[in-house]
């Protein structure tokens, strides 16, 4: 039996004989002298094969990288000036005695040392790619994390409770993955985007602290931050107030910082409204380390020459806004120029300025500027009082509809504040995001969807608005935002079957749809079901952002690419005709070369 990790072997060790088992991370040949890099899960240790002993030495000259090998030695100290203070066995090395290879390795496709390997390698070989000490560290802290949730949850007296994978849709506003059924010809089960409605059900049914860390599955565009199949840590309680069920969730948040990566998150979580983190920051999830700050001017913009300006200021839905970079005035334009193509990204037709050379003089002798003629000086004084431009700063502007110059400088107020180090120093700022609207405007269908999903309650003294004005109607819903990433989102939910239904029918889902969908949630909502509500934690996300990888895949051990396919096993992939004709599904493709 295995005496401890390699990784493990300290100077704790010293002149004990100890039992390895692990892999040839290296092996180097120094004339007389054998070293091993023995690795496993834990971490590296070396191993010293000396010709001393004849049978050891002869079996390390025939190990290669990644070997499986079993090694029994004893500990000594590394001669002086060989230490390696990285590693925890870095003062010691482990003097073979035996050494036996347990099961040789082909050549590796790639050094596991090498930091420039491509994803698809990495994914294509993802065995491999776990092997090497970064994935494992990345794993590890996986693991540790989604304890800290559930000690916490355990302890706090949820319960851990399974809802199905093969069920309805779940409205959470991506599209499904669909599961076709063979005893029913023509009908399909969904894969959950989330347990939103059994988790409900549970709270009608009584067990009023839910937790469960589970799979969903949502058929979306994918970016760095998300996966069509992520994991969610997701929760739900009854009888709580919304600040009642942020307050745990906060010290939950605060806990599991501080048990997996020993980090002291603020207490309490700073809280802004949605309203708020839009004007301000032009994201609903604020990046808050980064001080610039956009400010509104659209008031002042409502007669100027410039039309780009003046036709955004008169219309009710558009933003005119400015971004006051402090000194800014030594951009060069190189530098304007890239950030003009980045503000494209997100729909803004241009990327107005203004260099501040002289604040003094609000005219083309004081202010650099393509745009400075067009605009009266009122106005220009009222862009350098609001933004608070001193001389040598640059303003940005972006006028457009609400959410293209929100998008927009709100992304290049991040970019900018970090590549030129316009951060306040922290290296965590979280905060709720609160007061939310129940509704967003689809302009292409004409039609209001849910924000959140259509179970979120409206706010108590918003409900006339349900039927009136739904755009004014506030929602008790709530984000949890961290350094620029939505981590978890929840809300207090819809309790009494006539409030759902008339949040139905301002989403325009009619009475026979309702029920065709979500009949079993509103007749459950009928026997008594007491208030509740929660949320769900991206767990995927909050470990990324504890490892600071660049991407959520880094976190999952057999994550799927950008185009939502399985590089190792090669799903997804055709299956045989007999498969489909027990499913009773005849491909599309099919049918025109059958034709
Ligand atoms: P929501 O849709 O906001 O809420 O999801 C909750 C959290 O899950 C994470 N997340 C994702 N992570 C990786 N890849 C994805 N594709 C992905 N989509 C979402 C995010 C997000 O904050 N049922 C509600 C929760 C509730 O109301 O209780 C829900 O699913 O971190
Ligand atoms: P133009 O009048 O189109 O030559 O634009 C003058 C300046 O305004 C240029 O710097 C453009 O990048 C900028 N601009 C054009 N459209 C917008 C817009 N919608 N919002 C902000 N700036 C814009």
């Amino acid at each position: 039996m295995r005496t401890c990790y390699s990784g493990l072997v300290s100077a704790a060790h010293l002149d004990q004989v100890v039992t390895l088992f692990g892999w040839a991370h290296r092996r180097r040949d120094h004339g007389g002298v054998i070293f091993i890099d023995l690795r496993d899960r834990e971490g590296l240790v070396q191993v010293v094969c000396d010709p001393d002993r004849a049978e050891t030495f002869k079996v390390a000259e025939g190990v290669r990288n990644e070997f499986c090998l079993k090694v029994v030695g004893k500990v000594r100290r590394r001669p002086e000036g060989t230490t390696n203070a990285g590693l925890i066995s870095g003062e010691i090395e482990v003097l073979a005695h035996e050494l036996e290879v347990l099961n040789p390795s082909v050549t590796p496709p790639f050094l596991l040392d090498d930091e420039n390997l491509s994803e698809t390698v990495r994914l294509t070989n993802r065995v491999i790619d776990l092997r090497r000490p970064a994935m494992q560290k990345n794993m590890l802290l996986r693991y540790k994390t989604a304890r800290a949730f559930r000690r916490f949850l355990d302890d706090a007296g949820f319960i851990d409770i399974e809802t199905p994978m093969l069920t309805k849709s779940t409205p959470e506003g991506a599209r499904d993955y669909l599961v076709p059924s063979r005893v029913h010809d023509g009908q399909f089960f969904a894969l959950p985007q989330s347990p939103q409605l059994f988790k409900q059900l549970l709270m009608v049914a009584g067990y009023d602290r839910y937790y469960q860390i589970t799979k969903c599955f949502r058929d979306e565009d994918l970016r760095a931050d998300r996966q069509p199949e992520f994991t969610q840590v997701d929760i739900e309680t009854s009888f709580l107030t919304e600040t009642e069920i942020t307050g745990i969730m906060e010290n939950l948040i605060r806990y599991v910082f501080k048990d997996a990566i020993d980090v002291e998150l603020a207490n309490p979580f700073p809280r802004i409204s949605y309203q708020e983190a839009m004007t301000r920051y032009g994201s609903d999830k604020p990046d808050l380390r980064v001080t610039l700050e956009l400010v509104d001017v659209a008031d002042a913009m409502k007669d100027v020459a410039f039309k780009v300006f003046a036709g955004a200021a008169n219309d009710p839905a558009s933003r005119v806004t400015a971004l006051r970079i402090p000194g800014g005035a030594s951009l060069s334009r190189g530098e304007i120029d890239g950030y003009t193509e980045f503000v494209k990204i997100y729909g803004a037709k241009g990327l107005a300025y203004i260099k501040v050379n002289d604040v003094t003089q609000l005219n083309e002798a004081g202010l650099q500027s393509p745009i400075v003629k067009n605009l009266s000086e009122a106005s220009l004084r009222t862009v350098m009082e609001r933004t608070g431009a001193q001389s040598g700063d640059l303003i940005f502007f972006g006028a457009d509809k609400a959410k293209i110059v929100s998008d927009a400088l709100g992304a290049l107020r991040t970019k900018i504040g970090h590549e030129k180090g316009h951060v306040d120093g922290r290296r965590w700022a979280p905060a709720w995001v609160v007061d939310f609207p129940m509704f967003d405007y689809d302009e292409e269908d004409k039609r209001w969807v849910a924000c959140h999903h259509p179970f979120t309650s409206p706010k108590d003294e918003h409900l006339e608005f349900l039927e009136t004005d739904p755009g004014k109607c506030l929602a008790k819903a709530y984000d949890l935002a961290l350094n620029g990433w939505e981590l978890g989102g929840g809300s207090v939910r819809i309790h009494r079957a006539d409030v759902q239904e008339k949040v139905f029918k301002a989403l325009g889902i009619g009475d026979e749809e309702a029920q065709l969908k979500f009949g079993f949630l509103l007749d459950a909502l009928k026997y008594g079901a007491p208030p509740h509500g929660g949320l769900a934690f991206g767990l995927d996300r909050i470990v990324t952002m504890m490892t600071g990888a660049e991407s959520i895949r880094d976190v999952i051990a057999f994550p799927k690419t950008q185009r939502a396919q399985c590089l190792l096993t090669q799903a997804p992939s055709p299956v045989d005709e007999k498969q489909l004709r027990e499913l009773h599904i005849r491909l599309r493709n099919q049918v025109k070369a059958d034709a």
